[in-house]
C-alpha cells in the first residue's frame, strides 16, 4: 500500500525524506512526491516512477528546502500512476499526503467543486487537501479535524501549510508510527523507515490527531484533549533494514532465516516442564473451555495458517477453520472458539475487519505478528510476535517461517494447557524444533543446486506444486512466491486433488515440485505426473531410496519430523521462485502491482 513520512527538525527535510521513503518503497513504488518548505512556501515535487528519479530531480534544481516536510510513495487504487496523481496534493497553503480510500469522495468532490474549488487528479486523497485548506484559518490541527470529520473511510493523513513551523497528522484505520529524535520529530507508516534516526516510537490510534514540531508531539484524542503518548522502544537493528551486500532483500531474508527462527523460539521452551511460555491472553482453563479455533489471514499468511488445521487437531484436540479474511463469514463463532488472526505486518485491512467482526460474536482472540506495537495487537486478547526483525522484500519469507514456528508453539502451549499432550510428548516436539534453525541453515547451503534447477526451467510458462496434508499449505506457498516475483503462472494443488482438473495442464516437461518428504501416496501423484511428461522436483527426505527412482531431480532436505520438514521445504521453494525470478531479470524486491502491507479491503 502507499507510504507516507514527514519530518520536522533542525536539518533539511529533503534528503531525510527521500532516505526514509526509500525505506518504505516496499509499500507502494509506482509513483512518489515530497512536499519541503522553502521560503515561506512550498516546494511540492512528484512523478510516476522511482523515488530514485525523483530525487535525482531534487539534487539537480539545488537541494532546495527548509526543515519539514512530509512525503509519499503510491501504489495505486483511485486513478492510474502518473504525475498529477501522485501525492502530496496542495490547495492552497495546504499540502497532504495520505494512505487509505476515502469512500465519500464523490459527494465531497462535488461539494467542494460547488465551492469553487478545482481538481486536478482522480484521486481520492485530493478532496482531503481541499476540504482542509477550505477550513483552515491560521489552526491547522484544527482544520484538519474538520476535514477529517467530513470522510468516511480510512486515512493516514500528513499535513503541511507554508505559513505553519509544525506537521499535522491524523488517522483512522491506516498505520502512523511517530518517531521522537533529538531536535527533530518523524513519522512514516512503519518502523523500517525510522530506524536510521530514532527507535523510540509510538503509533498512533484511530481518531488521533498528532502536532509535531521538532521540539514535541502533542496528540489529541477526538474531542481536542491531550493524550499521554506510550513510548516504545523498537530493538530491530537498524542493519536489519539493510541489504547488507545481498543483491536482494529477498536473499538476504531468506538467509536470515536460522536467525529468525532462533528468535521465535528464543527463551519461550521449557524443556524441563514441557511446555512453551506464549503470550497467548488465555488462561490454561479458558484454553480448556474451547471447542475450535478460527484463522483469518491473506496471502501468505494464510497460507501459514492452513498449517494449523494439521498440526492443532493432533497437538491440541483442536479442530480449525481457516478462512481467507475478505471472505470471513464470522457469523459461526460460538463463544467457545478462539478467533486467531495472523499478519505480518499487522495492518492487513482484510485481516482487521474480519477481527473485528469475530470479535463482535463475544470470542477470545489472539494475533500472531511480527511488528510491536501494530494495529493488530490492539484488536486482539493475546499477542505472539515472530520477532522475525524487518522483513522488506514484498514477498514474505522469513516471516512465514516465523509464521509457522509460532503455530507449532502455540499447538504445543495449547496442548499442554487442555491435558491433550503429554508432557514427554512435547520435549520431544520442543527439542526437535530447536534443531531447525541448524537444519535451515542446510537447506541454504545447498542452493547451489536449487539455483541450477531454477534456471533450467526459467523459461516455462508454468509450475505446479504438489504437496499432502501439512506439506500442502508449503505447496501453496512455493506456487504464491513462484507468481509473485517471477510471474510464471503456478498452482499449488493437493497432491491427491490433481487428477480431478489440473492434470489436463500437464504436458511434456511441465515442472512439477512435489513435496515429497513424507508420506507413500505423494509417489503415487508424482507417477501420476510423470506418466503425462513432467518434470517432477521432488523435495524429499535426504537418502530416501524410492523418490529418486520416480522423480526427474531430487533436492534433498534433511531429516526431521515430518511436520517439521515444512519448514525446510519453505525454504527450498523460496530459493526456486528467487532464482528463477533473479534468472528472468525482474525487480525481485519489488514485484510489479504488488505491494507489501495492503490497507485497503
Ligand atoms: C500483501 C503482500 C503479501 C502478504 C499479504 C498479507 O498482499 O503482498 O506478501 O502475504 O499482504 O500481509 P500480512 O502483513 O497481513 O501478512
Amino acid at each position: 500500500m502507499c507510504g507516507i513520512v514527514g519530518y520536522v527538525g533542525q536539518d533539511n527535510a529533503g534528503p531525510i525524506l527521500f532516505d526514509t521513503l526509500k525505506r518504505l518503497e516496499y509499500r507502494g513504488y509506482d509513483s512518489a512526491g515530497v512536499a519541503i518548505a522553502s521560503d515561506g512556501e512550498v516546494l511540492v515535487l512528484k512523478s510516476a516512477g522511482s523515488i530514485s528519479d525523483l530525487e535525482k530531480g531534487y539534487i539537480d534544481i539545488g537541494s532546495p528546502g527548509e526543515n519539514r516536510g512530509v512525503g509519499h510513495t503510491r501504489w495505486a487504487t483511485h486513478g492510474p500512476p502518473s504525475t498529477k496523481n501522485a501525492h502530496p496534493h496542495t490547495s492552497g497553503a495546504v499540502s497532504i499526503v495520505h494512505n487509505g480510500i476515502i469512500e465519500n469522495y464523490l459527494e465531497l468532490k462535488e461539494h467542494l467543486i460547488d465551492q469553487g474549488f478545482e481538481f486536478e487528479s482522480e484521486t481520492d486523497s485530493e478532496v482531503l487537501a481541499h476540504l482542509t485548506n477550505f477550513y483552515y484559518q491560521g489552526d491547522l490541527a484544527e482544520a484538519v479535524r474538520a476535514a477529517t470529520s467530513m470522510v468516511e473511510g480510512s486515512y493516514a493523513l500528513a499535513v503541511m501549510a507554508a505559513d505553519s513551523s509544525y506537521l499535522v497528522c491524523a488517522r483512522k484505520d491506516s498505520p502512523i508510527v511517530i518517531g521522537l529524535g533529538e531536535g527533530a520529530n518523524y513519522l512514516a507508516s512503519d518502523i523500517p523507515a525510522l530506524l536510521p534516526y530514532t527507535r523510540k516510537v509510538f503509533w498512533m490510534k484511530d481518531g488521533e490527531i498528532a502536532i509535531i514540531d521538532e521540539e514535541k508531539v502533542d496528540i489529541r484524542d477526538k474531542f481536542g484533549d491531550l493524550v499521554p503518548i506510550h513510548l516504545e522502544t523498537v530493538d530491530w537493528d537498524p542493519k536489519a533494514a539493510e541489504k547488507s551486500g545481498y543483491p536482494h532483500f529477498m536473499l538476504k531474508e531468506i538467509h536470515e532465516q536460522p536467525k529468525a527462527v532462533q528468535e521465535t523460539l528464543a527463551s519461550r521452551i521449557s524443556e524441563i516442564e514441557g511446555d512453551v511460555k506464549l503470550e497467548t491472553g488465555l488462561s490454561d482453563e479458558e484454553a480448556r473451555r474451547l471447542d475450535r479455533a478460527s484463522i483469518v489471514a491473506c496471502g501468505t499468511s494464510y497460507n501459514a495458517s492452513i498449517l494449523a488445521r494439521y498440526v492443532f487437531p493432533r497437538a491440541a484436540g483442536l479442530p480449525v477453520d481457516v478462512e481467507v479474511a475478505s471472505e470471513f463469514q464470522s457469523i459461526q463463532l460460538k463463544p467457545s472458539t478462539l478467533l486467531i488472526g495472523i499478519s505480518q505486518s499487522g495492518e492487513t485491512a482484510d485481516t482487521l475487519t474480519a477481527l473485528r467482526r469475530g470479535r463482535a460474536c463475544g470470542v477470545g482472540s489472539l494475533a500472531i505478528t511480527n511488528v510491536v506495537g501494530s494495529t493488530i495487537t490492539r484488536q486482539v486478547d493475546g499477542t505472539v510476535y515472530t520477532r522475525c526483525g524487518p522483513e522488506i522484500g514484498v514477498a514474505a519469507t522469513k516471516t512465514f517461517t516465523g509464521q509457522l514456528v509460532a503455530l507449532f508453539l502455540l499447538a504445543i502451549r495449547l496442548g499442554r494447557a487442555r491435558n491433550f499432550l503429554g508432557c514427554e510428548d512435547a520435549r520431544k516436539m520442543l527439542l526437535e524444533l530447536t534443531r531447525l534453525p541448524g537444519l535451515i541453515q542446510e537447506v541454504v547451503d545447498g542452493r547451489e543446486r536449487i539455483r541450477e534447477i531454477a534456471e533450467s526451467y526459467a523459461d516455462t510458462d508454468r509450475y505446479f506444486f504438489i504437496g499432502r496434508e501439512f506439506l500442502y499449505p508449503i505447496a501453496l506457498e512455493g506456487a504464491l512466491k513462484m507468481k509473485e516475483i517471477s510471474y510464471i503462472s503456478a498452482e499449488g494443488y493437493p497432491a491427491g486433488e490433481l487428477k480431478h482438473g489440473p492434470l489436463a495442464l500437464v504436458t511434456e516437461g511441465t515442472p512439477v515440485v512435489a513435496l515429497a518428504t513424507y508420506g507413500k501416496k505423494i509417489q503415487t501423484n508424482i507417477k501420476e505426473v510423470g506418466a503425462r511428461g513432467a518434470d517432477v522436483i521432488a523435495l524429499a527426505t535426504a537418502g530416501d531410496p524410492d523418490i529418486c527412482k520416480i522423480a526427474t531431480t531430487v533436492v534433498e532436505i534433511p531429516e526431521t519430523r515430518p511436520v517439521f520438514s515444512a519448514v525446510l521445504c519453505t525454504v527450498a521453494v523460496q530459493l526456486l521462485a528467487y532464482y528463477t525470478a533473479r534468472a528472468k531479470g525482474l525487480p525481485i524486491d519489488k514485484p510489479r502491482n504488488l505491494a507489501k502491507s495492503v490497507t485497503v479491503e
